[in-house]
């Protein structure tokens, strides 16, 4: 069996419903480990882990499922049925940004929803909303915290979900109660996600093309010259595949005296699912070893970069023309209003790939919108990008555009 996960799928939802905790009872990797995470007890950048859905060959359905070697209920080796990257996405309204590049690697995604307060809190919508737009259809609601909240009041979050989720791709979403904490119910959740969470198709064939999620400086501070390593990257591949020993290129790259330079170094180690392979390919989160100077690389520093094969990548664009597509209501505020159409000169966030620019709108006729970036993007015709406007002090998701 491929060493690299069959699909990624994200945890999204509201600040403090319970995602890390999630990731955690499902694969014992705490995705919160930058210090300042930590700290202030919220995911800052995207989180992720590797799992694998295993099932009991004795148990009945659903306690066989399990992501252990062992069945916990009879003893017996358990079989390995899928790989799983899991991508945990901040919910804290002022990542948005994060969320969304986070919501451009998802196959399908589990909203989970916090059953001790009201349903819908402004980012369990305005993550709903993003996964609308961005195109995930594959969506599992988990109502999280079963155990602090009365059977009575259990029913009534459960019936405030189905309100909410009506009319948006997560209407007919599976609804699961669990207790991340407790660990309670895993085993439903992990049935769920395997009959409703499909793999995608991969295309193998063509060039690689790599959206880089992350980017690392991996030696410790005093490193002695002769020890020091390159910077890798981290990200998953949507099409193609890269091999030890390839060279590639990395765009829109580095800005030198107003000289566009594309960074290239040779791939001279491929880690895929915590193993060293020779070989990657589409599915699941990777990461390339590369002889680049890991001052390129550290704190993220290339995420929302793309990676391939030298001269294969799309162009980079400082401007581009795009069809824009805007949602009736701004949300994530506590009070919603309109979408007012897009105006001349006004700033736009724009998330393409896991990119995030600012673009200012040059031109604007019958939803055909013309802007210049702050920061250029590597996307080609037909992309879709997610837009958001300032309302406030924070940016809200306004809606998508597509690059003509
Ligand atoms: P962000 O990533 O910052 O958006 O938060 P999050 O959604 O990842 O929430 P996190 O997993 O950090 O959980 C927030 C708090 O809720 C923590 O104190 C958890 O211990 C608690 N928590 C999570 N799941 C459960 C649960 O099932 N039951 C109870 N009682 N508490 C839970």
């Amino acid at each position: 069996m491929n060493v690299q996960s069959d699909v990624n799928i994200g945890l999204v939802g509201h600040v403090d419903h319970g995602k890390t905790t999630l990731t955690k009872a499902l694969s014992g990797v705490w995705t919160d480990t930058h210090s300042e995470e930590t700290k202030r007890g919220i995911s800052i950048r995207l989180g992720y882990a590797d799992i694998e859905f295993r099932k009991c060959p004795k148990c009945g359905e659903p306690e066989c499922y399990t992501t252990a070697d062992v069945c916990e209920i009879c003893g017996s080796e358990t079989e390995l049925i899928r790989k799983v990257s899991f991508v945990d996405a901040p919910g804290h309204e002022t990542l948005m940004a994060t969320m969304l590049s986070g919501a451009a690697i998802m196959d399908g995604a589990v909203l989970v929803i916090a059953a001790n307060e009201h349903c819908p809190q402004p980012q369990t919508k305005e993550h709903l909303m993003a996964l609308d737009v961005i195109g995930v259809k594959d969506v599992i609601v988990v109502q999280n915290k079963i155990d602090i909240v009365s059977k009575e009041r259990a029913i009534e979050s459960y019936n405030e979900i189905k309100e909410f989720v009506k009319g948006t791709c997560a209407e007919d979403a599976l609804i699961i109660p669990v207790s991340a904490q407790q660990g309670a119910n895993m085993d439903i959740l992990i049935e769920a996600m395997l009959e409703n969470i499909e793999p995608p198709e991969r295309k193998l064939d063509g060039s690689a093309l790599m959206h880089v999620a992350r980017s690392f400086d991996i030696n410790k501070p005093g490193s002695g010259a002769d020890k020091i390593k390159g910077g890798v990257i981290g990200g998953t591949l949507v099409q193609g595949k890269l091999r030890l020993g390839d060279t590639i290129e990395i765009r829109p790259g580095i800005n030198n005296n107003n000289r566009r330079i594309y960074l290239t170094s040779e791939i001279i180690g491929l880690e895929a699912n915590g193993k060293q392979v020779e070989e990657i390919g589409p599915g699941g989160l990777v990461g390339i070893a590369t002889k680049l100077d890991p001052s390129l690389t550290k704190s993220d520093s290339l995420s929302g970069s793309v990676a391939g094969e030298e001269g294969t990548l799309p162009d980079v664009l400082d401007s581009f023309t795009m069809e824009s597509h805007l949602l009736d209501r701004v949300v994530g505020t506590k009070e919603e209003r309109d979408v007012a159409p897009i105006k001349l000169k006004e700033p736009l966030m724009i998330n393409c790939g896991t990119t995030t620019t600012i673009g200012v709108v040059t031109s604007t006729k019958k939803g055909v919108v013309d802007v210049t970036l702050k920061l250029p993007v590597c996307a080609s015709p037909g992309d879709r990008v997610a837009l958001s406007r300032r309302v406030g002090a924070r940016w809200r998701l306004i809606g998508y555009g597509i690059i003509k």
